[in-house]
């Protein structure tokens, strides 16, 4: 059996597939029990294409490994919440008093659940632009959260205030440091309609219900923009619509 491994080309910006299978081949080498690496044999050819490894094993290993590790591909979905003031003390009986909160809970409702399971491969980050703060939600670690989305609230209160909740990080960050790691695709009605796009990527940005805040428009210029098609949806029905494209892959 034998793989190839794209490390860092050119292409990779232009083809998020690509991406795609770089992470997952880098993975894939990275977890290899270390006494089972001997069986690998790793060369790169001709000092042009330092960058292109050819990675051959003759084992069954790795192969196993990377069919359990494909669906586990990381979805991250990146949320800019424009109206929640996360420095108020908010009631989970009024899930609308410091902004729209009920927004962002049915965003997370969306992504992480299916009607009996929880999407672990998600991860979700809601940027609030009021506090320049960054609420990350790691699905492979976050415990105890239910769809409702009062239940939701409840867990964002401890959170805002400053408690800890397992697989949750809180913390003071900018949206462009997202982006330029993450370098998401753009939801947004006026976009290009391009479902294949959006089957090889990765992670995506969605605004909230006023959209996408205006003093990103320079950050944003440089990311492709995909439409789901000409209704404009809610921000947690887009990306229930995602999760339902990418998991047609
Ligand atoms: C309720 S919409 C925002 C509406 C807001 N008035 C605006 O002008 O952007 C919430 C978010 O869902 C996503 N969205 C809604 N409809 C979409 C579509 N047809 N294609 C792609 N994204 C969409 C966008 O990310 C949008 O920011």
């Amino acid at each position: 059996m034998s793989f190839f491994l794209f490390q860092g080309n050119p292409f990779s910006v232009q083809f998020p597939l690509v991406q795609r299978f770089e992470k997952l081949f880098v993975e894939a080498f990275q977890q290899f029990k270390p006494e089972k690496k001997g069986q690998l044999f790793v060369s790169s050819f001709f000092s042009s294409f330092q960058r292109i490894y050819f990675l051959y094993s003759f084992t069954s290993e790795l192969s196993s490994k990377l069919q359990r590790w494909v669906p586990n591909l990381k979805r991250i979905f990146l949320i800019t919440s424009n109206t929640v003031d996360t420095s108020k003390s908010l009631s989970i009986n009024s899930l609308t008093s410091f902004g729209r909160l009920d927004v962002i809970c049915r965003c997370i409702s969306a992504a992480f659940f299916l009607s009996n399971d929880f999407r672990k491969n998600v991860d979700i980050y809601i940027f609030f632009t009021i506090n320049k703060r960054i609420l990350h939600m790691d699905g492979s670690v976050v415990r105890g959260i239910n769809p409702d989305e009062r239940a939701i609230a409840g867990i964002l209160k401890r959170v805002f205030q400053g408690l800890p909740v397992s697989g949750i990080s809180f913390y003071n960050g900018e949206l462009k440091d997202l982006i330029s790691k993450y370098q998401p695709v753009i939801l947004d009605v006026h976009g290009e309609v391009n479902q294949e796009f959006i089957r090889a990527s990765h992670s995506f940005i969605i605004g909230d219900q006023v959209g996408y805040p205006k003093e990103f428009e320079e950050v944003f210029s440089v990311l492709k923009k995909i439409s789901l098609g000409i209704n404009e949806y809610l921000s947690s029905q887009t990306i229930s619509i995602v999760n339902y494209i990418l998991d047609q892959v």
